[in-house]
C-alpha cells in the first residue's frame, strides 16, 4: 500500500473512531440512565459471545453480540446498551493475536455509531409508557433500529476493507456481509424474546434465552471451519498433484491469481471470485491420474502420451463435482483446455459452448505454462507470452478475456508491445 493510501485510511480510521467516541459519550450524557446490573449482565454475556465469534469468507468476524446490545437497548435504554456494545468492541482473540491498534480503534468507532445512531432513533420512537412494551408499533420500531444498526455497521466495516484492499465496497459487502442479514433477523426475533422475558421474570431468564443464541453462534463456527478444513485438504491433494509433475510447482495458485485479476477486470462479484479460485486451484487436479512417466517425458509426446494427458480435466471434474459448493461450476475444470476455434480437447466444443469461468482459467492457465519451463521446452519471457496470447486471441481465447489479460499483463510487467 503507497503512503497517500495509507494516511487517508488513517484519517479515516481516526475520523470514525473520534465521531463514535464523541456521539456514545453524548448520548450517556443525554440520556444517563445506566443500569449498573444490566451493564455488568449483558457486558459478560457479550464479551462472551464476541470472543467465541466465527471468521467471515474474507475478513472480520459475525458473533451474535449484535442479538444481546439490541435486547439491553430494549430492556434497559441507549446508555447501557453502548456501555454494553462498548466492551464488545474488546477482543481477547485480536489482542492475543497481537492485532495492530488501529483494528481495535477502528472496531470501536464503527460499533459505537452504529449502536449509537440505531439506539438514538430507537429511543425516540419507542414507546414506554405503552401498557404493553411488546406492542406492535414498538416490534416494527426494533426492527427499524435492527435495520439501521445492520446497515451501519456492514458498511462501515466495508468501507475500510474497501478503501484498505482497494475493492469496490458493494462487492465486499455482497460478499462478507449480506449473507448475514437472515442471521440479523434471527438475532432481532432473539432479542425481543430476552427482553419480553427478562421484563416479566427477572435476570435469571437470560440463562434460557441465551442458550439459542450461543447454539446459533456454535452451528456457524461449525459451518465455517467445515469449509475451511475442506479448502485446505484439497490446496493440500493439489500439492500432492504439483509434486508428480517437477515442473508446475506453484502453477495452480499462480492460474488462481491471474484468474482472480481477469474476473476483477471483468468485475466479477466477491463470491463469483472466491468461486472461481477454488476452481482454478483445482484445475489440474485430474493429473492425480495421469502416469507420471508421461507427465514428466522431455521426449515428443505420443498420440498414446496425449491421450494419457487429455484424461485430465475429466478425472478433474469428476472430483470436482463432488464438492457441495463447487459442483455447480465444476464444468470450468472439464472444458479448460476446450478452446474458442473447436481445436481443443477433450471434446473440442467451441467458443459459443465453453464455459465462462473454463475461459477466464485456459488464458490464465497458458499464460503460466507459457512462461515456465517445461519437460520438453524452456520458459517464454513475458513479453514473448503476451504476444502469443495476442496471437491466439479469437482462435483459442475469448477475445474480450483476451483483451483483459492483456490489460493485467500490461499493469503488472509493464509489458508494452
Ligand atoms: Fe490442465
Amino acid at each position: 500500500m503507497n503512503n497517500k493510501n495509507n494516511s487517508i485510511l488513517n484519517t479515516y480510521i481516526f475520523t470514525i473512531f473520534f465521531f463514535g467516541l464523541s456521539l456514545a459519550s453524548y448520548l450517556i450524557y443525554r440520556f444517563n440512565n445506566i443500569s449498573i446490573l444490566g451493564a455488568v449482565l449483558f457486558g459478560i454475556l457479550i464479551f462472551l459471545a464476541d470472543n467465541f465469534s466465527v471468521p467471515l469468507p474474507k475478513t472480520g468476524f459475525v458473533s451474535v453480540n449484535f442479538g444481546i446490545s439490541l435486547a439491553a437497548l430494549i430492556i434497559f435504554g441507549p446508555a447501557t446498551a453502548i456501555i454494553v456494545t462498548l466492551i464488545s468492541s474488546i477482543s481477547i482473540r485480536d489482542i492475543l493475536k497481537k492485532e495492530p491498534y488501529y483494528k481495535h480503534i477502528f472496531n470501536c468507532g464503527q460499533y459505537l455509531i452504529s449502536i449509537s445512531i440505531s439506539s438514538w432513533i430507537f429511543e425516540i420512537l419507542f414507546d414506554r409508557n405503552a401498557s404493553n412494551a411488546f406492542i406492535a408499533k414498538n416490534i416494527g420500531i426494533i426492527f427499524m433500529a435492527a435495520l439501521v444498526f445492520f446497515i451501519l455497521n456492514t458498511f462501515l466495516t466495508a468501507s475500510v476493507i474497501s478503501l484498505s484492499k482497494k475493492i469496490k465496497i458493494i462487492n465486499v459487502w455482497i460478499f462478507n456481509f449480506a449473507w448475514l442479514l437472515p442471521f440479523h433477523i434471527f438475532l432481532v426475533v432473539m432479542s425481543v424474546a430476552i427482553s419480553f422475558l427478562y421484563n416479566l421474570y427477572g435476570p435469571f431468564t437470560l440463562m434460557l434465552t441465551m442458550m439459542p443464541l450461543i447454539i446459533a453462534q456454535y452451528t456457524y463456527m461449525l459451518r465455517t471451519n467445515e469449509r475451511k478444513a475442506l479448502l485446505n485438504s484439497i490446496m493440500h491433494i493439489v500439492k500432492i498433484v504439483e509434486a508428480k509433475d517437477i515442473y508446475t510447482a506453484g502453477h495452480s495458485v499462480r492460474v488462481a491469481e491471474y484468474s482472480e485479476k481477469i474476473a476483477r477486470k471483468v468485475r466479477l462479484n466477491e463470491y463469483d471470485i472466491e468461486m472461481l479460485k477454488n476452481l482454478a486451484n483445482l484445475h489440474d487436479i485430474g493429473k492425480i491420474q495421469v502416469d507420471l512417466s508421461v507427465l514428466n517425458k522431455t521426449d515428443i509426446l505420443t498420440s498414446e502420451d496425449w491421450n494419457e494427458i487429455k484424461k485430465h480435466p475429466i478425472v478433474g471434474y469428476e472430483i470436482v463435482k463432488e464438492i457441495t459448493f463447487l459442483k455447480d461450476n465444476a464444468n470450468a475444470v472439464l472444458y479448460h483446455h476446450e478452446r474458442e476455434d473447436g481445436l481443443g480437447y477433450p471434446f473440442g466444443i467451441d467458443g459459443k459452448q465453453i464455459p465462462y469461468y473454463a475461459k477466464i482459467i485456459s488464458i490464465a492457465d497458458s499464460y503460466d505454462a507459457m512462461t515456465t519451463d517445461r519437460p520438453y521446452r524452456k520458459a517464454l519471457t513475458p513479453a514473448e507470452a503476451l504476444l502469443e496470447i495476442k496471437k491466439n486471441k479469437g482462435r483459442q481465447f475469448d477475445s474480450s478475456l483476451c483483451d483483459k489479460m492483456i490489460e493485467v499483463l500490461n499493469e503488472e510487467n509493464q509489458i508494452q508491445l
